[in-house]
């Protein structure tokens, strides 16, 4: 059966594409078929993350111009499915949801699960992709503002009668200057379900067109995208990744002993 599960926090840039991305990556990684949708259809930007700007159709497509659901799925290299929407301003229409929703509905049987991107604030895009989804997942920095946001979402999930999964703390340093996962866990009443630190890898991700969890599989952030799609699928994730050499193997290697 096909789960949707929407990717949601009312603030904006604290990491629910790159969420959205690097977790449809790691459940394909655990045989898992995947489907990411861009939901953003004022401000999208999936396909850039993933170095697709231009497709042939898009989610717009599909709700203007009569084009079929199945002609905006595109494989990426990852193994991951993606739909994408128009990153051109001309393609911003007024949008029929109700078609919206049953479109989206329609991809069911055609993946294990379909991921659904959410634009930030609390508006028609982002309440709607929260509709069509069975459960929420709420990404959070461990800062204040931004856990305030994560709250009025959990609300609106609650309004909704969604089920809320858990809490995705993202860009963590874990230092003194932000709050602790138990303070969030306290201040949100859900529990945190990952910990995605803040990784310079990322940055390097995003001008590689990649998820990180494909371009860097060993960084920090991705071992906790792989640990989040574990979780998620009851299984309990071992570390399979190249381990680094340890100092002595470095140097025989470097010794020409090894
Ligand atoms: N763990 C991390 N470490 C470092 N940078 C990160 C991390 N997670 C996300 N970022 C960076 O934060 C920025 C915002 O991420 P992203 O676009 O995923 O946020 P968003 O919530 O989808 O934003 P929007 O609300 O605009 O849709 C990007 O530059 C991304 O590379
Ligand atoms: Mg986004």
């Amino acid at each position: 059966m096909t789960k949707f599960i929407v990717i949601a926090s009312s603030k904006g840039g604290v990491g629910k594409t790159t969420t959205a991305i690097n977790l449809g990556t790691a459940l394909t990684t655990f045989g898992k078929e995947v489907i990411v949708v861009d939901f953003n259809l004022t401000t999208p930007n999936l396909s850039l993350y993933l170095g697709a700007p231009v497709v042939p159709v898009t989610l717009n497509d599909v709700l203007n111009k009569g084009k079929k659901i199945t002609d905006a799925l595109y494989m990426h290299s990852m193994g991951l499915k993606i739909i994408p929407a128009s990153q051109s301003l001309n393609d911003i229409g007024k949008v029929d949801y109700e078609r919206l929703s049953r479109l989206i509905k329609s991809l069911s049987g055609m993946a294990d699960y379909v991921i659904i991107d959410s634009s930030a604030g609390i508006n028609d895009d982002s309440l709607n992709a929260m509709k069509v989804s069975d459960e929420v997942l709420v990404v959070s920095t461990p800062e204040l503002p931004s856990v305030s946001d994560a709250l009025r979402t959990i609300k609106k999930a609650k309004e909704h009668k969604k089920k809320v999964s858990g809490v995705i703390l993202t860009r963590v340093y874990e230092d003194e200057l932000e709050l602790s996962k138990e303070d969030v866990e306290t201040m949100l009443e859900t529990p945190v379900i990952a910990i995605i630190p803040e990784d310079d890898s990322m940055r390097e991700s995003v001008q590689m067109k990649s998820p990180v969890t494909h371009s860097h599989p060993n960084a920090s952030a991705s071992l906790g995208y792989k640990q989040l799609a574990a979780e998620l699928l009851g299984e309990k994730y071992v570390e399979s990744v190249e381990k680094e050499d340890n100092m002595f193997e470095f140097m025989m290697k470097k010794l020409g002993l090894k």
